[in-house]
Order: C-alpha cells, then sequence, then structure tokens
C-alpha cells in the first residue's frame, strides 16, 4: 500500500466502499481445479468474472489460462503475460480486425455461427478450430435455454458446419459448451458433459473437448471431489473410445474468487417505515450490480457496528442515490446499525467488481487483498479514500476474520 497515496487521500474523506479478497482462499479454491485425476486437461479462468490484473496474475502462476470473451481481455491476458497458446476465444459475432488478431496470434478459437467459420476461414484457411455448441444449460436463472439460447450452434447446423470447414481446409479439432453457472446438482453438470461428449462424436478431428461455466461458488453445495472423479472417468473412457487422448478444457469463473471476498460499505443513515427500515450505504447497487442484473441478492451482514441487538423489522439495504431501484439487499435480518458503522456483502469475489457500471457517478472502489501472510495489499486503487489508513487496513482484516 502506497503511503503517499493514503497521506494524499486524507482530505477526500467519506467515500469508502471497498473490495477485499482473501488469498488462502484463493489458493484453496484453485487447488480443486488443479487436483483432477486426469492427466490431459488443462483450466482457463474465465475472465469476465474477475480481471483483477494482480489476481490473473497469481492464477498464472498456478498455471492456469485464461477463457476471455472479448479484445480487451485478449489484450489483458497477453500483457500479464499468458502465451497466445495459453488464451481460448469465444464470442458471438466475432469483428473482422479481432478475428484478424486471433488468427495471427495463433489464440484458440471457439466458434459460435456457421457466419462467422465462414469469415474466420476466408481470413485463415487451414485453421485449426473449436466449435461451440448450444446444449441445455441448467443455469438457476438462465431461461434461455437449449434452441431459445443465442449461444452456439445446434446439432442440426453440423452437416453445414463441415461444409464450411471443408471449404476453407479449416480443422475442427474441439467442442465448446456453456454448461450454465451455480450447478449445485452433480447430476445435471455431468449429464451436460455426457451430452457434450455425445456431440463431439460428430468431430473426427477432434482434440480437445472445452467445458464452459457450471461450478457454485458455495463449496458446501457441491462435492467437488465426487466431480473430479467422474469427469476424469468420462474423459478417460471417451479418449479410450476415440483412440487418443482428448485434451479437457474446464473455464470456472464464479467458483474462483467467489467466496474470496466481501464487499465492505459505510453506513450512512437510517431510515425507519411502517413494515421495514432503510440502511443506507456509502455506496450503490452500481458498485456491486449483481441484483440489477439477475435480482440475486449478495447476503448482507454487519462488519462493525456501535449499536446492540437486532433491528426489529426486515431491512432493505440501499444506496446512496436517487434511483429508485438502488437496492442491495432487501428484506434482510441484520443487526442493528447507526451512521458510520459497517457492513459487508458475502461472496463478492466474482460477476461483482467486474460488473460495475457508471451509472450514477459512484467512485470506483479500491480492491485490497489480504496476503497469506496476513500482509494487506491494495490490488486496484479506486477513486474512494479511506480517511485513515489504520482502519482501512483493520477492517479489511476484520472483514475475513469473522466470515
Ligand atoms: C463460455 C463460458 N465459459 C465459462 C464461463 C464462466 O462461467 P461460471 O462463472 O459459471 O463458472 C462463462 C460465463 O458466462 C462462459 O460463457
Amino acid at each position: 500500500m502506497s503511503m503517499e497515496y493514503l497521506t494524499n487521500s486524507r482530505e477526500h474523506m467519506g467515500d469508502s466502499a471497498f473490495y477485499v479478497y482473501e488469498e488462502n482462499l484463493i489458493r484453496h479454491n484453485i487447488e480443486r481445479f488443479k487436483s483432477l485425476p486426469y492427466d490431459n486437461a488443462s483450466v482457463h479462468f474465465a475472465s469476465m468474472a474477475n480481471d483483477n490484473p494482480v489476481l490473473l496474475s497469481m492464477l498464472k502462476e498456478e498455471g492456469f489460462g485464461l477463457f476471455v470473451n472479448s479484445r480487451k481481455h485478449l489484450e489483458l491476458g497477453l500483457s500479464l503475460g499468458f502465451r497466445p497458446d495459453q488464451i481460448v476465444f469465444a464470442s458471438t459475432g466475432i469483428s473482422a480486425p479481432t478475428m484478424r488478431l486471433l488468427g495471427k496470434l495463433g489464440v484458440r478459437v471457439n466458434i459460435d455461427s456457421r457466419g462467422q467459420l465462414e469469415q474466420f476461414g476466408q481470413q485463415h484457411p487451414g485453421y485449426s478450430l473449436g466449435i461451440r455448441l448450444n446444449i441445455d444449460e441448467k443455469s438457476k436463472n438462465n431461461v434461455f435455454i437449449g434452441a431459445e439460447s443465442r449461444i452456439g450452434m445446434l446439432e442440426s447446423e453440423l452437416p453445414e458446419v463441415f461444409e464450411i470447414a471443408r471449404k476453407y481446409n479449416l480443422k475442427l479439432i474441439g467442442t465448446h459448451v456453456y454448461l450454465g453457472t451455480d450447478v449445485t446438482c452433480l447430476e445435471d453438470l455431468l449429464a451436460g458433459v455426457d451430452k457434450t461428449l455425445a456431440l463431439s462424436d460428430h468431430f473426427p478431428d477432434l482434440e480437445f473437448v472445452d467445458l464452459g461455466g457450471g461450478f457454485p461458488i458455495q463449496e458446501e453445495r457441491f462435492d467437488f471431489e465426487q466431480y473430479r472423479l467422474a469427469v476424469a472417468e468420462r474423459l478417460e473412457s471417451y479418449s479410450r473410445k476415440r483412440g487418443r487422448s482428448i485434451h479437457l478444457v474446464l473455464e470456472p469463473g464464479r467458483a474462483v474468487f467467489g467466496n474470496t471476498a466481501f464487499f465492505c460499505a459505510q453506513v450512512t443513515d437510517v431510515k425507519e417505515r411502517p413494515d421495514r427500515y432503510l440502511v443506507c450505504l456509502n455506496a450503490s447497487a452500481t458498485l456491486i450490480p449483481r441484483a440489477m442484473f439477475y435480482e440475486d441478492y449478495n447476503p448482507v451482514s454487519v462488519l462493525r457496528s456501535s449499536a446492540t441487538g437486532e433491528f426489529d423489522k426486515p431491512v432493505d439495504v440501499v444506496g446512496s442515490t436517487t434511483y429508485s431501484r438502488d437496492f442491495i439487499g432487501r428484506k434482510v435480518q441484520l443487526r442493528q446499525v447507526k451512521p458510520g458503522d459497517w457492513v459487508k456483502l458475502h461472496y463478492a469475489g466474482s460477476y461483482c467488481y467486474a460488473m460495475i457500471t457508471r451509472f450514477l457517478g459512484q467512485a470506483m472502489p479500491p480492491e485490497y487483498l489480504i496476503r497469506s501472510n496476513g500482509d494487506v495489499e491494495m490490488i486496484r486503487e479506486g477513486e474512494s479514500f479511506f480517511a485513515d489508513e489504520d482502519e482501512s487496513l483493520d477492517l479489511a482484516v476484520a472483514a475475513h476474520s469473522q466470515a
């Protein structure tokens, strides 16, 4: 942490919301994916879940690759030292300049439509590509499944896909799917794997199968050990059937950082209504916008309070803006707090900072990391500032020590 930064910031008192991650928890999550009992596998973190450069570098050191869906994240990955062959790229509607760059770099690309395959073939005849396939997603809140989904191609499109590939001498070496997100039912996740392997039978030159997403944020709600064994067994058996070792790519996003961070913010007001209290924070849902996208609220608890007892009515936690939908938490049971106290939002490590929107003009919060040796490091500067360095460090550590 830069002393100069904090010293200069003393006059900016008040805008003090922040994110804080814990390295031990991150290392633990990483280990879950590294210990797969199938040798021919790689893990590519989905950078849309979290694009903090320090955290991505940590994954790189641990041997992870990246899955990116944008040129910006591709360039971020390259700037952090990921080699092009350690990056998987997929998105709908890749632009012609981005396609040119991907082909020139030799990044692994999974193509999403027949039209895109045609465009890619024109630019890079002879290239080896993966194909994004559409399977039913078991995602918690995702209603756009199967043919309704905008992602990938349907099985019925495959004859034409192979025709286009022949025209441009493209080698279709892989299949790529999205299995949904936050899937806690092992059978559902494995059903997605089985369906992917069955569709992969159509691909004579198959070298890899890429399983996007799926893993839940809460470790205790999912049997990772069973998953590891079951997926390894499936890949061993599928490789035997195909007569060659098929490379398995896993693309976790949410599960890598989700439970490793809190978003902490200070109470600025408490309003009483007949049916509830409104606890107002020096922050906004725009700084932790998952609920604005999916109405899936992060759990809230008290980090530091000068009051005692529980609120005697449910609490809505709201932002300090005029936007009528600025709800950070709804109908929560909360210990009493007063202005100046602190609350924290749980499971804030994935799809939280990464989703921040500029709407409502909030100051960007800084991100801190509690290192395994107890040091607290600022891993991304914000536009919001602590009045007091010691208080910021105490709060960051307290957020995790009470977890
Ligand atoms: C292709 C692909 N892979 C991986 C992920 C990461 O998913 P999750 O965060 O559920 O692990 C996503 C998320 O949208 C995705 O689209």
